[in-house]
Order: structure tokens, then sequence, then C-alpha cells
């Protein structure tokens, strides 16, 4: 990237708190904004006194960048307190998790069970010899067991690291491996779509093809039971979870674990190269979390916390687990796929538990977009009271139609920018205070100190707010430490050091690209490997794909450039209709028009090729480059961590015959 990132798309719409949110809203006063922005450490502090400690920190920060230690000296477990510090009070009755699978099955487990739960697994982990210190992998469905699995490893002082359902043998093994796991917790198999997720199955085949020597144990779940078909129990090795979790004892004690101990590692697999394993320690993780869980969400007493993700993602782990059970939260989780039976699954789920919290990613609203505004229309939402975005950024017509079609326009959105390693949300509403903007995430949350530079680390300047110019763009950079940062790459300090501290000397630099518009309000770009060089000017593939989403015809783009002789890069789109358009010449003339409309000539693309699907990651991201590889004739690179990899080949051939 050269220069700044120039930006180019305007969005004037604002919707500020309705007078009775901000009266409720847990954060209403604006100065919490200037406070925390003086004394971070002390605002920090504030939220980790929230905690329980079983012995109190001497110091709350010490940085040396890239080394960080937050309320050193401090002691305290994170099990405790996301479970008993609730089990032992005025909660013990209240639900911790309400769980829906996807056959249809409902379970609901109050904090004095949930206790029971954790603590007993924690014991059967002893008993397979899981010690303090140790890693522990865990590949299970989207069921209580997920997070109750993860609880009790931190009730022992054990590391997890959970491996989304959806990998591979391939991707287990390597992450099983890395972390050099003692254990591996798996389940007969998960439900996605009507069909059985053959975990066990395909744990097996990870030992087969990769030996998976530090694992000594393998714990069994039985979720699906015959549907999945025998499973193969390898003698000495594999353990059934009702032979042993059963049986066990109650009564476990919590480990008392230092601030700085591991909490976990979650692996993140970037686009290219070994995926990192990221860390993250007790105190200041579970600081974090707690305190952007309570404000960012408004958290109450009576809400149901209804986050879509899958705890093989940050997602889940901060906002299901330990964000929401540290505020003695109710969290509801669905095991399925938002279109089994039917493509209202999402709603009917709100409707019939009453959720009043919906956390959710920007791709699926854009699916249920495509699918269309009917399904929500036929379900009751009234339960609703906050909306919030995490994952990329959300497209301002997506944004409107989550707001008109799930919110009834009534519901203040939460857009949430962060990442694996930031281990909580750093910019974001605050949704009594915040007016929001479509498609902007606004502001760092209270204590986070962001920096907007440009390619020779100044600051991005804008000019005052009568300046027609509000289109300056740069790098994203946190200058400060908060308490949830990653403490680092597992075992691999220098790729640590290389990828995040070295950019910006001093700086935490998060790949992202964003601008600052006169208002002071922060738009993200998307990694800045996805910006464009057209013609001179610096072009982000999310406004053209913004741009793009904002024509009646479309749901779905992605953009990307592609090598071109006179420009430096050209503009090719690919683009997904909604339910009742089909593709033709004229379409596509149109669309070109429009977001030259939009954005202005520049950004006209050259190219837009109209497909029913685009190639994307387990988590929803969209593979950008295998779109370039597809798009400049190259062979294609891994494609081991999509969604579906039979899109990708499907496009590759379409997008060569048309170009034929
Ligand atoms: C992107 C997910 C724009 C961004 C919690 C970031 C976003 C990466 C947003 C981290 C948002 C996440 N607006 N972009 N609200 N949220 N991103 O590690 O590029 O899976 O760097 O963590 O997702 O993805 P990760």
């Amino acid at each position: 990237m050269s220069e700044t990132i120039e930006s180019l798309l305007h969005e004037a719409r604002s919707y500020p708190p309705s007078p009775e949110f901000v009266a409720q809203a847990n954060a209403n006063d604006p100065s919490i904004y200037d406070k925390a922005f003086h004394d971070p450490q002390g605002f920090w502090e504030s939220w980790a006194k929230t905690l329980h400690w079983f012995q109190p920190w001497n110091r709350v920060c010490h940085f040396e960048p890239p080394v960080v230690e937050w309320f050193v000296g401090g002691k305290l477990n994170a099990c405790y307190n996301c479970v008993d510090r609730h089990a032992e009070g005025d909660r013990a009755n209240k639900r911790a998790i309400v769980f829906e699978g996807e056959p249809g099955d409902v379970r609901e487990i109050t904090y004095a069970e949930l206790k029971v739960e954790v603590s007993k697994v924690a014991n059967a982990l002893k008993e397979l010899g899981v010690q303090k210190g140790d890693r522990v992998c865990i590949y299970l469905p989207m069921v209580p067991e997920l997070p109750i699995t993860m609880l009790a490893c931190a009730r022992i002082g054990a590391a997890h690291t959970v491996v989304f359902g959806g990998f591979s043998a391939d991707s287990l093994a390597e992450r099983a491996n890395d972390a050099e796991a003692k254990v591996i917790v798996t389940a007969d198999g998960g439900w996605r779509r009507g069909s059985v997720v053959p975990l066990k199955k395909i744990t097996d085949e990870a030992f087969e093809k990769h030996g998976c020597e530090t694992v000594e144990k393998v714990l069994v779940l039985n979720r699906v039971g015959e549907a999945g078909g025998d499973v193969n129990m390898v003698e000495g090795r594999d353990v059934h979870w009702s032979e042993i979790v059963t049986r066990q004892s109650e009564d476990c004690p919590c480990e008392v674990m230092d601030s700085e101990d591991l909490l976990f590692i979650l692996y993140t697999s970037g686009s290219t190269g070994k995926p990192k394993g990221i860390t993250h320690t007790t105190g200041g993780y579970l600081t974090g979390v707690t305190a952007t869980s309570k404000l960012v969400f408004d958290l109450k007493e009576d809400d149901l916390h209804f986050c879509t993700a899958d705890c093989g993602w940050i997602t889940g782990h901060s906002y299901i687990t330990y964000g929401p059970l540290s505020n003695g939260a109710t969290v509801l989780i669905y095991e399925g796929a938002p279109d089994t039976p039917d493509k209202d699954r999402f709603w009917r789920i709100i409707e019939k538990h009453k959720a009043t919290i919906l956390y959710t990613a920007p791709t699926a609203i854009r699916t249920f977009m495509k699918w269309g505004a009917e399904y929500p229309a036929r379900c009751d939402l009234s339960s609703l009271r906050l909306l919030g975005s995490v994952g990329e950024p959300i497209n301002p017509e997506a944004w409107i139609w989550y707001h008109t079609n799930i919110g009834a326009g009534k519901c203040p959105i939460v857009d949430t920018w962060w990442q694996t390693e930031t281990g909580a949300i750093m910019i974001t509403p605050l949704p009594g205070i915040t007016a929001t903007k479509p498609g902007s995430a606004t502001h760092p949350f209270p204590g986070v100190h962001i920096k907007v530079l440009d390619d020779h680390g100044n600051g991005v300047e804008i000019s005052g707010p009568h300046a027609t110019n509000m289109t300056r763009g740069g790098y994203l950079v946190i200058e400060q430490p908060w308490p949830s940062m990653t403490r680092g790459i597992y075992n691999d300090p220098d790729r640590y050091k290389k990828t995040y501290w070295s950019r910006f000397p001093k700086n935490y630099f998060a790949g992202d690209g964003v601008k600052l518009d006169n208002d002071g309000y922060l738009w993200l770009l998307g990694r800045v490997d996805d910006i464009m060089l057209v013609a001179g000017h610096n072009i982000s593939t999310m406004e053209v794909e913004s741009a793009l989403v904002d024509h009646p015809a479309i749901a779905e783009a992605a953009v990307i450039g592609k090598t071109h002789d006179i420009k430096g890069q050209a503009i090719a789109a690919f683009v997904s209709l909604r339910a009742g358009f089909t593709g033709s010449d004229a379409l596509i003339a149109e669309i070109k028009g429009h977001v030259g409309k939009k954005i202005g000539p520049i950004a006209r693309p050259d190219d837009v090729f109209i497909s029913a699907d685009l190639p994307k990651t387990r988590s929803g991201k969209i593979m950008r480059r295998l779109l370039r590889d597809i798009a400049e004739g190259r062979a294609l690179g891994d494609t081991s961590t999509l969604a579906d990899p039979t899109v990708v080949a499907s496009l590759k051939d379409r997008y060569e015959t048309s170009e034929g």
C-alpha cells in the first residue's frame, strides 16, 4: 500500500440512542470516555476489582512492548468467577445456559447445576492425567459440554485450545500438536443441516495421519447416539464421557492461578502460513471481557444473550463463555445451521426463548437479506432490545436491513471491532451514549487508545468540522496496553514480534485499514492486504462492496484488485443476487453504473461476475486471495480453510469459461 488510504464512501445517516434506552443503560454518562482516556489503568483496575481475587495485585500494569503483564502478583480463578461466585450466591437457581440442539432438544442449566457439571468434568480430566499447566484440546459440537469443558480446564489450571467442530483432521492435528495437548475432548458427532458431523472419526483420522504423540487420552461425549453409527474406541486411549464423568465427585476446588497464568490458546488461520496459537492469560482477559460484556451489550440481570458464534472462535470464548458468565448472565446457545429445518430457525429460537440480545456476523446478516425479510417477519422478535455485529465490516445496507427487519427500528446496533488477539471488543458504540452511523464501529471502548497512522507512522490529520474532505484513512494501531491483549503466539515469540510490533515499533499494529471522519468516527476498511491501488488511488474493497450491496438486486459482494497494465489494479467484483433477481448483461451494466454513482467513476468495477455463492472461511470471512487467483488465472492457493471448497472450484470453471 502506498501513501494513505483514501476513502470515498459517504454515509450521513445517524441514529442516536432513544431517551428510554439511555435512561436504563449501564453506561449513559459520556464522561466515562474522558475519565478512562486520562487514566486507562485506573479504569481497568476498577473493573478488575469487580472480580473475585484470592490475592490482590501489587502492580496494575507492566508494559515493555511487546511484553505486557496486568494485575501483577494477583491470584484468581476464571471458573470461580464465572461459576462459583454465582452458584454460591443469589444466582444459584438462575439459568446460566439455555441450549437448543439442531434436532430441537432443549436444556436449561442453572448456575448451581453448572457448578456440579463443571466440577465433575474437571475431576474426570484430572483422572485422565491432566494437571495444572497442561493443555487440553476441545473438539466438540456447540453443545453445553463445550463451554462446560472450557470452564473445567480453567478450574484445574489447564489451558484449553478449542478447535472448531467444522475443521478437518489435518487442522485438528496441527493444533493439538502445536499446543502439545495431553487430552482431546470430542464427541461421537454433532448435528449440522440434519446430518451428523463425525467428530470422533475425524479425531481418529488425525491420529492416523499425524501421530498426535503428546495426546494420551481421548474423552468422547455421546451426542448423536445411533445416528452416528459405530464409534471406534481405542483401548487404553479412548474413554466414554458417560463412563468417567458421571461417577465423579461434585466437589473440585478451584486452583489458585496467577493473573498471568495461561488461560487458553486459540488458533487463528490468517490467509497464509501455519495457524498462529494466540495466547490469553487469566486476570487481564477476564477483566476485559467482563467490562465489555456489561457495557457494550448493556447486560442486565434478566437478559437472555444469544450469541450465534461457535466456541471454536474467539467470539464464543469472550461473549458466550467468559464475559457473560462472569457477569452472571444467561446465555442462549444453538448447535446447528440457521436454515434447518427452515430459513427462519434463528427467528424461531428468539421467539421461543425470548432472547433479548442478538450478537451475530455480517456474513449471516447478508445471507438473511438474500433469503428475504419474510422469514423474520413471520416470527415475534419483540423480546429483542439490542443487536450486535462482529467479524467483518458491516455494509451500511446490511446494517439498515438488520435495524429494520430484526430490530424493528428500535434496537440499538453495536458494531464491534476486535480480534482474536485483542481478546475483547476494542472499537464499538456504547449503546446508551453513542449515536451510531450505519457501517461505522464508531469509537474506541473507554480505556482503549487507537491511532490512525499513515505510511510514515504519522497521525492521519482530519481537517476540522467544516472540511468537505472526510476521506483520510490509514493503518489501525493501538498505542496503550489493554488487559485482554494477547501475550503472544504460543512457542513463537519472533513471529509475534514481527507480525504485530515491527511495522510501528512500540505500537500494536492490527493489520486493518481504517478511516477517521470529521466527527471522529472510525470506519473499518478491512485487512490492509485487501486494499487496492487503482490508477494511483487507494480504494478499500469494503467500500466498493458496500456500494454494491446498496443495489437492490445484490445480497453479497466480494471485490478484489486484479493486475492491470495501465491502472496498476482494476476492480473485479463477485456478487450474489437476492432472491427473485436473475443475472443479465443489462443488470451488470446497471450495477457498474451504480458503483460509479455511489463512489465515483474511479471505483467503477471493470468486471462484475454473478455467482450463487462466494468462497468463505468457516467463520464466514470472504477469501479474497482465492478470488484474486481466479481473476488473474493462477492455480488456486491453499483452500484448506474454506467452508465449502466446491464453491471456489465451480467459480473458477465458470469465470474461465465466461472470460474465454
Ligand atoms: C475483522 C473476530 C470490521 C478485522 C472478533 C479484524 C471487523 C478481524 C470487525 C479479526 C468489525 C472483526 N468491523 N472488521 N466490526 N470485527 N473484523 O480474529 O479485519 O476472527 O482484524 O476476530 O476481523 O478476526 P478474528
